[in-house]
């Protein structure tokens, strides 16, 4: 099965910004632990980032045909993109929301996810390891979706 790992806006900077934040691996480093993941899972990783909000909408529509299960950071559109949350409530198979850092111990307005709401389950503040967590869930439901 194929998993699609879906990155939103500004984190093809990771590595280069707030670093005190985000720490010091970059999305390169991420897409290679994914993969060394999904191989040990039986799975294959289809690795992705984009800045444009219609971009992230456009594969998750096409996760519908080609992905078994979603694993998704959409960065800051996690807190503003109805869009987004209506183009997974469209997805009927697993969906994982991953955040490096803990959204819930920063501003306020990080706090509220509009994907929690269509989400499977929510990682948040694992570091770059949620993506490893995140794969490992997603193996576990597309064997067991009832969980
Ligand atoms: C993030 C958290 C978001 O609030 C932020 O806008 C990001 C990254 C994270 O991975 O911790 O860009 O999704």
């Amino acid at each position: 099965p194929v998993v699609f790992v879906l990155n939103g806006p500004n984190l093809n900077l990771l590595g280069k910004r707030q670093q005190e934040i985000y720490g010091s691996e970059t999305l390169a480093d991420i897409e290679r632990l994914c993969h060394d993941t999904a191989s040990r899972l039986g799975l294959r990783v289809d690795f992705r980032q984009s800045n444009a909000e219609h971009v992230l909408i456009d594969w998750i529509h096409a996760a519908r045909e080609e992905a078994a299960g979603i694993v998704i950071n959409p960065a800051a559109y996690t807190h503003t993109s109805v869009a987004i949350m209506d183009a997974l409530a469209a997805y009927s198979r697993p969906i994982l929301e991953v955040h490096i850092s803990n959204i819930h111990k920063r501003e306020p307005f990080r706090q509220h996810s509009y994907v929690s709401a269509v989400a499977s389950a929510v990682i948040s503040g694992c570091g770059s390891q949620g993506y490893a967590l995140a794969l490992t869930r997603i193996a576990h439901l597309i064997e067991a979706p009832a969980g």
